[in-house]
């Protein structure tokens, strides 16, 4: 079971409403195209590839507005911060961090993310990684240092390279509070309105 999946049961078991989702969700159209260029069965322009990825959160946000609304905790296994961060780490020119953040501005914001921190290193000992693109160590550090300038008042940073236990202690936590601050009812807010930690 994932860790987001891990995260659900225990919200669950507190008798908070939560589900999970994960983006790319891999079974739309989009999702579809988006998977098989992963998966390197098929190339696409970097920029096209981006929007793919935003176009992929754009055509759930409906959903993800009706769930919340009806008091839903979204537990969101990757979202438009790692859009961002992957395409920035291309270097591709013109498509600057800034560029690669615009298509999200409006989807709904994270109240909390939750970012698991791993040198790249120890993520290649994991199994199931380097079979898909970007799945590299040069690319995976340049993503963390991208990820580490979107960093904002909504981050929270967990070291994956600890037990599990410990790193699920601490996802609990951050998750708990973040649904306490919801529960007291913040208006939702859009991306990418949160402010920047730097
Ligand atoms: P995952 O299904 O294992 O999380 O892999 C999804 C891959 O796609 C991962 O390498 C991160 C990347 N990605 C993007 O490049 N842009 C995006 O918007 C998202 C959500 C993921
Ligand atoms: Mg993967």
């Amino acid at each position: 079971m994932s860790k987001s999946q891990r995260l659900v049961e225990y919200l669950k078991s507190k008798g908070v409403a939560a589900e999970l989702w994960r983006f790319p969700d891999r079974f739309t159209a989009i999702g579809r195209m988006i998977d098989s260029y992963l998966s390197g069965k098929t190339d696409a322009d970097d920029a096209a590839v981006h929007l793919l990825f935003s176009a992929n959160r754009w055509e759930k946000r409906e959903a993800m507005l009706a769930a919340l609304h009806a008091g839903q905790t979204l537990v969101v296994d990757r979202y438009a911060y790692s859009g961002a961060a992957f395409t920035a780490a291309k270097k591709v020119p013109g498509l600057d961090l800034e560029w690669c953040k615009a298509p999200d501005k409006g989807l709904p914001a994270p109240d909390a993310v939750i970012y698991l921190a791993m040198k790249p290193e120890a993520a290649a000992l994991r199994g199931g990684y380097g079979n898909e693109r970007y799945e590299k160590e040069e690319m995976q550090k340049e993503v963390a240092r991208q990820f580490s300038l979107l960093a904002d008042d909504t981050w929270h940073t967990v070291d994956a390279a600890q037990s599990i236990e410990d790193v699920e202690i601490q996802v609990r936590d951050i998750a708990d509070s973040a649904v306490a601050a919801c529960s007291e009812g913040p208006a939702l807010r859009l991306l990418w309105e949160a402010k920047n930690k730097l």
